[in-house]
């Protein structure tokens, strides 16, 4: 029997609940994939302490802060790629009065949120958007003041979520219509923590926040596997040559919509061990299983579509080899996911061979059987991503995809998986190449890879971080992830834009956001490039280090870089030394090393390092130099030195640098105890 990751959809809004709750919540088979980290990670932020999110969905302990207790945020919240979490926190922090600024990755900037802000504008919320109409980044500035009462167009369970939540947070009545039911999983949820929720049932579906208790109750849940991950695998075992079983499927009846049209099409799946199935409360699950068979094409439209809106893109893989023509349509929510998948699934399909039209809203797919050729993209989405690692692995098939690394966020462990089934079934191997995903899943078949950790190394002015995290990165085999250099790679690019400095803050923001600035593996560390261009030595040239401070001081700067640099780490074997890198940057690193030394030890290397004979009177300016700074570094508005909480603590003063690279390393070792053999190819 295979596992797959948590539930997504159950998982972020179990984190949130049990965030806001009055007791401890004992969580468990909660998804470690990058969408939920992005959850997880914000919650921290707003002052909620929650443990990095086991790989292995094994139980963990969240402590809630009560309905009053999240904190204003020191920081922008990054989203990273996840829309649930923008639109449900969206809704969540406007309801609290938190005042914070939500963001994410490029694809996540481009996706609707005034389906959210717009009905809690009219209940007198106000937000600012500092992006374009209607996109993050969105400061929260105020609460909605009345009764939140809103027919939407579409059937999204995140706007119902949202404003569900922003009227718990605010203790004000909701009333949602959508067209057709979205999945429910807010709705159980909220009934298992005491608050009364009502619904139709039936389209169109009302939904009411009916009553508010004044604290809620802890959460005891175990998280049952992601339907829309099964997916993936029901099809594969339909097509592939070999039959699948998997257990302890979420079956929650707003999300099986798969199911039924896989057997419209012909499938034979299993259904058995069915849990909590009338519940209102609960989430049905049961173990599935899928048997080798032809498929015909199918019709799929109305009010089908909500329920299988992220199977879609799995449909169309098994589409293209059914008999027969299968038509989709009223899907043009898919335009707005991760990416606009009608499209990105019509030049897939048409890159390897299948006969498809693209309708406005929705697709005609000629199944064949036919081998199938060529090189696809991902288009930066993970189910686009895993759905042509299906087609792929599907005997004769041999498709190439251009970035496997995606899947992270709903599937870690996806591809060894694949790649097991494909070898044992004898199909296509699973498209190649791309970056490997990060180690550690409930799937995750291969105990014996080595590890790929994070380390972060933080600290004051002056304590080494960044001599020492190369030479720690050098002993363990890993890359040094020098985050300065990205800014300084801001800086230059600024300067030669010819945008005077006054306007670096806005002109010069807009100038960056059309660049892109990566970060490429080289040697022992990683070479930055502007738009594909190798900067070399012009990054440390005087006029960028005069300026760099002030320009890593602007907030929007600092949001910018946050992708390339959690991109690489994501890779894995990576030592990376900042200001704030264990605290905002890479807060799921697997060890946290915060540098200090006493401000005589640092003011002395300082001097040493500026070739500065360290008498008494030059080490006690220096001294004070630094102590003012440290005042400065600690209160600053954006991106404040300080020690993560989770951070081991390494006093360098009277340490040898050979000593002080030892005791890291040694702490790198006990933190990841299979740790053996050096992890990067140079
Ligand atoms: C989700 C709702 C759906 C779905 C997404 C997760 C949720 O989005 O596509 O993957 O957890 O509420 P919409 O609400 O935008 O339809």
């Amino acid at each position: 029997m295979i596992r797959v990751p948590g539930d997504k959809s159950i998982s972020h809004r179990a984190l949130l609940l049990a965030a806001l709750g009055s007791g401890t919540s004992r969580l468990s088979g909660v998804l470690p994939g990058a969408d939920c980290r992005s959850t997880a990670r914000i919650l921290r932020q707003l002052g909620v302490a929650v443990p990095r999110l086991p790989d292995d969905g094994s139980p963990f302990e969240v402590e809630g802060v009560g309905l009053r207790g999240m904190e204003a945020p020191a920081s922008v919240l990054d989203c990273g790629n996840s829309g649930t979490t923008a639109r449900l926190l969206l809704g969540l922090l406007s309801g609290l009065s938190v005042e914070a600024a939500l963001t994410g990755d490029d694809s996540l900037r481009t996706r609707p949120m005034a389906r959210v802000t717009e009905p809690l504008t009219r209940a007198g919320a106000r937000f600012r958007e500092e992006g374009k109409p209607g996109r993050l980044p969105i400061r929260i500035l105020g609460p909605p003041r009345e009764p939140i009462r809103h027919r939407s167009t579409v059937a999204s369970a995140q706007v119902k979520s949202a404003l569900l939540l922003a009227g718990l947070g605010a203790g004000l009545e909701v009333e949602v219509v959508e067209p057709v039911p979205s999945r429910d999983h807010s709705e159980r949820m909220l009934r298992r923590v005491g608050v009364g929720v009502r619904s139709s049932g039936e389209a169109p579906h009302e939904v009411a926040l009916a009553q508010v208790p004044g604290s809620l109750d802890s959460l005891d849940l175990q998280v049952p596997g992601d339907i829309s991950s099964a997916a993936f695998l029901l099809v594969l075992g339909l097509l592939g040559g070999r039959s699948v079983e998997i257990a302890n499927v979420g079956l929650n009846p707003t999300r099986t919509g798969i199911l039924g049209v896989l057997e419209r099409m012909g499938a034979e799946l299993g259904r058995e061990n069915l849990r909590e199935t009338d519940d209102p409360a609960g989430e049905p699950a049961g173990d599935l299983t899928a048997r080798p068979t032809s498929l015909r094409g199918v019709e799929v439209e109305g009010p089908e579509i909500p329920s299988l809106i992220d199977e879609i893109p799995v449909l169309a893989v098994a589409a293209a080899r059914a008999r027969g023509t299968t038509v989709i349509r009223d899907a043009a929510e898919l335009r707005v996911k991760e990416s606009d998948r009608l499209r990105a699934l019509a030049v897939n399909l048409a890159e390897v061979g299948v006969e498809v039209e693209e309708l406005p809203d929705g697709l005609v797919i000629e199944g064949s059987d036919r081998p199938l050729e060529g090189r696809v993209r991902s288009f930066h989405d993970h189910r686009i991503a895993m759905a042509f690692g299906v087609l792929g692995a599907l005997p004769e098939n041999n498709i190439e995809l251009d970035d496997r690394s995606v899947v992270d966020v709903s599937f870690p462990g996806f591809w060894e998986l694949l790649d097991g089934f494909a070898g044992s079934a004898g199909g296509g191997a699973a498209t190649r190449p791309g970056s490997p995903a990060r180690p550690g899943s409930p799937a995750r078949p291969e105990p014996s890879s080595p590890p790929r950790p994070v380390v972060t190394i933080d600290g004051p002015a002056g304590s080494g971080k960044s001599t020492t995290a190369r030479a720690v990165a050098q002993r363990l085999g890993f890359r040094h992830l020098d985050s300065g250099a990205l800014y300084r790679a801001a800086t230059l690019a600024l300067q030669r834009s010819g945008i005077p400095e006054g306007e670096w803050s806005d002109r010069g923001i807009e100038h960056l956001q059309q660049l892109e600035i990566t970060l490429t593996p080289a040697d022992s560390g990683f070479d930055v490039r502007i738009d594909g261009e190798s900067q070399g030595e012009a990054l440390r040239s005087a006029e960028v280090t005069a300026r760099v401070a002030r320009v890593a001081a602007i907030p929007e700067v600092r949001t910018l870089i946050l992708e390339p640099l959690r991109r690489v780490a994501g890779l894995g074997g990576v030592v990376a030394d900042g200001r704030d890198m264990g605290s905002v940057v890479l807060p799921d690193a697997d060890l946290k090393v915060y540098l200090t030394a006493s401000l005589a030890e640092r003011a002395r290397r300082r001097l040493l390092q500026e070739g500065v004979q360290p008498d008494a009177a030059r080490l006690e300016e220096e001294a004070r130099q630094l102590a003012e700074r440290d005042a400065a570094d600690r209160s600053r508005p954006v991106a404040p030195l300080r020690r993560p909480p989770d951070a081991v603590s390494v006093d360098t003063t009277g340490l040898a640098f050979s000593a002080q690279v030892d005791r890291i390393v040694e702490e790198v070792k006990a933190a990841i105890p299979d740790l053996t053999e050096p992890t990067i190819d140079r």
